[in-house]
């Protein structure tokens, strides 16, 4: 999704921007641009394609120590150099780059058109440099705050004025936009791994906050000039954290990650004494956990599918009902708000629109929603009354993998806690506790066994088209092992639980067709069986993701097979060979495996 930088300091502002351009890659962008205020009046150069095709197409002379930057995704308009950030007013004076949504672009164009504007984009954005480059208000914070309240929708801003080569100002509502410290220069990004070469001190803008960033600080406001105040924060990302170290794609660093980075999350968080978990971040007692009658976790995409699968956890150790459900969903059907339930927001970058709106809604309506958020200080981490943070450290591949393991993990967390407060017995508490500290080597027991899974992973790559099946707690790995391999081989991929194959999907089962079935050795394998016998009596392939000691007969021509632990925890390892499975299906068809196409990495519109 889009990504802005800036920079306002005494070094040469462009090779900064491209820098921390090169570091928003990650997010998904089909075009960028910067400008720059130079000795001889403002430089604004943009390419469609990568950072480096912008760097090409910079202007030889661009020395200037003020600039912004931006990469798009493209929502209003197609990926042209016309439609790349930044925008300009019709005098050149005003530069603007911006994420988010102008709900309103079309009728303020309609209006600026009216009296003789000559729009050059297509983009909402454009709409915004006019109003400001036109408003007749002396200061440019003064212009920046009457034109954003002509507008409805959500922005992150950073605005230049040629007539003022010492300054951006900066806006934020709904989109994330961070302000980076350094000594006598300063930096404006929409992430930050944009400012991680420079600083490790940020400051969050809020919603409705405005800022004038120069040289020698900032000074934080909002729309009626009353000024605010700001803590700074340390940065816990690390520059190096954003290196390959050895592996052709962060999606496969971040796979093999997963053994050390669960250490790490269940480090301190497992309390043998009373067979439970720590979670002080949740800022619930245990009184007030009690009181919770119902479960529901909220998120998008694969976050959801993960929130499914906490939901079944949390039924299963706790006995209180749960389920989960799209956020871009929840928000749109006017939720009933319970007051005894416990809502979950779950995200990797804290970020997601949809998620972010349906946490204010349900808080709005009284509810209590905690995070289960990776991205420290994010939005959605920053606005949930208390949550767990993930800490399986920064996620670059847009498809997510480490993060959506530690999500489970989170879960069984919370799961096990709500579990002790209600009737879970000291006995199973234990046994959970301990199969949560068996889980990184189960993990890294998957990830040896990588070589067999990337030969049945090529065999699947031919095939146009997939069926993932599971039942119950394997339905939620089955629908996220099938995103996986949608998202990054861009080969078609169905999940469903295994129990309706008969009741339609089974019409397109036959010798093309291959089944991935999730056949963990529970209660269930019996049942699980019984669909595979329907899908082999139509000639359908079937790979097998399973248990040591499942006799499959000839029910099966591949089987990947995971170490057995606790049942309720077994989902979480069984998602880890459909990762791999993705992964060298996508690495067999040659695709792009870090940056999917039409696909971003946070998805910070609705
Ligand atoms: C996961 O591989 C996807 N890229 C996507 O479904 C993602 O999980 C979703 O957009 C939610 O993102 P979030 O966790 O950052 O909120």
């Amino acid at each position: 999704m889009c990504g802005i930088v800036g920079y306002v300091g005494s070094e040469q502002a462009a090779p900064i921007l491209l820098e921390g351009l090169t570091r928003l890659e990650y997010r998904g962008y089909d075009s960028a641009g910067i400008a720059v205020l130079t000795g001889s009046g403002p430089k604004v150069a943009h390419a469609v394609g990568r950072v480096r095709d912008l760097q090409a197409a910079l202007p030889k002379r661009l020395s200037g120590k003020v600039g912004i930057g931006h990469t798009r995704w493209a929502t209003h308009g197609p990926a042209t150099e016309a439609n790349a950030h930044p925008h300009r007013s019709a005098d050149g004076r005003i530069m603007l780059v911006h994420n988010g949504i102008i709900d309103n672009a079309t009728a303020l164009r309609s209006e600026l058109e009216a009296d003789g504007v000559q729009f050059t984009s297509d983009t909402d954005t454009e709409v915004l440099a006019h109003l400001i480059g036109r408003s007749e208000a002396p200061a440019l914070e003064d212009r920046v705050i009457k034109a954003l309240q002509r507008i409805t929708g959500t922005y992150a801003v950073a605005v230049l004025d040629a007539q003022l080569p010492d300054r951006i100002v900066v806006a934020r509502q709904g989109s994330p936009l961070i302000i980076g410290i350094g000594d006598r220069e300063m930096f404006v990004g929409s992430d930050a791994s944009a400012l991680v070469r420079h600083t490790s001190q940020v400051v969050h803008l809020d919603d409705g906050e405005l800022a004038i960033v120069t040289a020698g600080g900032y000074e934080t406001f909002t729309a009626d000039r009353a000024r605010t105040s700001k803590q700074p924060e340390e940065l816990t990302l690390r520059a190096d954290e954003l290196q390959l170290e050895g592996h052709d794609t962060f999606l496969h660093k971040e796979i093999h990650e997963q053994p050390t980075s669960l250490e790490r999350m269940l480090s301190g968080r497992l309390d043998d004494r009373f067979a439970t978990a720590r979670l002080d971040g949740l800022g619930i007692d245990a009184r007030e956990l009690r009181g919770f009658r119902r479960v529901k976790a909220i998120g998008c995409g694969s976050s959801f599918y993960i929130g499914q699968l906490g939901a079944s956890m949390i039924e299963d150790l706790a006995r209180i009902p749960a389920d989960a459900e799209a956020a871009s969903e929840f928000r749109y059907r006017n939720p009933i708000v319970e007051p005894d339930t416990l809502y979950v927001a779950v995200s990797q970058s804290g970020e997601t629109a949809d998620t972010l709106f349906a946490v204010r809604e349900i808080q709005r309506k009284g509810g209590r929603v905690v995070g289960l958020v990776n991205v420290v200080g994010s939005s959605i981490a920053r606005e949930c009354d208390g949550g767990i943070y993930l800490h399986a450290g920064p996620e670059v591949s847009v498809a997510s993998t480490k993060v959506l393991t530690h999500m489970g993990v989170g879960f069984a967390l919370l799961a096990l806690l709500l579990g002790r407060v209600h009737d879970l017995s000291y006995a199973d508490g234990a046994r959970i506790v301990a199969g949560l500290r068996a889980l990184p080597s189960q993990v890294q027991q998957v990830l040896d066994s990588e070589d067999e899974i990337a030969v049945v992973a090529k065999g699947l790559a031919q095939s146009p088209s997939s069926f993932f099946i599971g039942r119950v707690r394997g339905y939620a790995v089955a629908r996220e092992g099938a995103q996986k391999l949608k998202e990054i081989s861009y080969q078609h991929a169905e999940a469903y639980q295994a129990s309706e194959l008969k009741h339609g999907p089974l019409a397109l089962i036959s010798p093309q067709m291959p089944t991935v079935a999730i056949v963990p050795d529970d209660e269930l394998v019996e049942r699980n069986l019984g669909a595979l016998h329907e899908i082999a009596a139509r000639s359908g392939p079937v790979i097998a993701v399973t248990h040591p000691g499942v006799e499959f007969g000839d029910l099966a021509a591949e089987r990947i097979v995971v170490p057995h632990g606790e049942v309720e925890l077994d989902p979480i390892v069984l998602t880890i060979p459909l990762q791999l499975l993705a992964y060298h299906a996508a690495a067999a068809l040659g695709r792009d495996i870090d940056r999917p196409r039409n696909l971003a990495k946070s998805v910070t519109v609705e």
